[in-house]
């Protein structure tokens, strides 16, 4: 029987919401969130791919809840890394190519340049290394594989730091974010673009995904207010009232890496693509949001 079609998982998540929009170019997509399957349940896995028998596979689910992987490691590894390793094998069996996402977590965080895609990975989280484990079964599968990683994944759609940062300023008088985390807000819609073309280009292997520029979460928050500020947001805590503190001020049960930034010139030049500054993203988002 002949592969057809996309199958897309995580299709209710940031990235997975812009990917469910955009890969419909390619041809035809079947669209899946957790009501659908349960990605800890291999054998589940196993068979609907063997059902379905598509061309592409996109999986854009995840376990991303870092500080709960430190008391759930069993469950994230399921999903992060066994999940993928069964698509894998069966993208290695069938033909198919199989596109998979990664993050700056596989990293211990103490660059002091830019991580290369052939930087040796150093995960200090469960998170980080159950990503890392899910890469390992990609890379290894003998499948055609796109992996991409990326960093501080921002979307108009679900949960992250930029919503989080809107709502406590319209909540709070005063904020405190940690000042001494480096790393790139990557817009979830970019990535999806790009997935897009690099699919379109019959791209292989491991890429670094993050936008142009860097930055630290204070400073992200506090470009985030602003912005929203001059969008029309009345803000109890404005831009000067986010007050810059230390890793150590604010412990998690996860350890976060202190250097994110990943080298994503490797993809800018394989596509030739300009990398936009991660601005571009962010501003996209606060308008969407606005405009909803
Ligand atoms: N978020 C970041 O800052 C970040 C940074 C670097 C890399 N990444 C990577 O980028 C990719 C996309 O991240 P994202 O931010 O779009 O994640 P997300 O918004 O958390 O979406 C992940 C999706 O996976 C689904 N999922 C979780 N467990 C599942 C299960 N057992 N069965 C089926 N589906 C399940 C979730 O379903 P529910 O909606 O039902 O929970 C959710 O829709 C992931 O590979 C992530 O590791 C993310």
């Amino acid at each position: 029987m002949a592969l057809d079609g996309v199958l897309l998982f995580g299709a209710a998540g940031q990235l997975g919401h812009e990917l469910a929009s955009r890969l419909p170019v390619l041809g035809p997509v079947t669209a899946l969130t957790r009501q659908d399957i349960d990605l800890s349940n291999p054998t589940a896995l196993r068979s609907l791919l063997q059902a379905q028998r598509p061309a592409v596979i996109v999986n854009a689910a995840a376990y991303t809840a870092v500080d709960k992987a430190e008391q759930e490691p069993a469950l994230a590894q399921a999903i992060n890394a066994t999940a993928p390793a069964v698509m894998a094998e069966e993208a290695a069996r069938s033909g198919a190519v199989l596109v998979h996402y990664s993050t700056d977590y596989v990293f211990n965080g103490q660059a002091t340049r830019p991580y290369l895609e052939s930087d040796p990975t150093d995960p200090q989280s469960v998170y980080g290394l159950t990503k890392r484990d899910g890469e390992q079964a990609v890379l290894h599968s003998g499948a055609r594989c796109l992996l991409f990683r990326s960093s501080w994944v921002v979307g108009a759609h679900g949960q992250n730091f930029l919503k989080t940062m809107l709502r406590l300023a319209q909540e709070r008088d005063t904020l405190r974010v940690v000042a001494d985390q480096v790393g790139v807000p990557t817009s979830a819609a970019w990535m999806a673009d790009t997935t897009v073309l690099a699919l379109q280009q019959g791209l292989n292997g491991l890429f670094h995904l993050t936008p142009d520029g860097q930055t630290n979460w204070h400073a992200y928050a506090q470009y985030v207010l602003q912005q929203a500020q001059s969008l029309g947001w009345t803000l109890k805590a404005t831009p000067e009232q986010v007050q810059a503190i230390t890793t150590a001020d604010y412990p998690l049960p996860a350890p976060r890496p202190a250097y994110s930034m990943l080298d994503s010139s490797l993809l800018a030049k394989a596509l030739n693509l300009e990398l936009p500054p991660w601005q571009d993203g962010v501003d996209s988002v606060l308008r969407a949001l606005r405009a909803a």
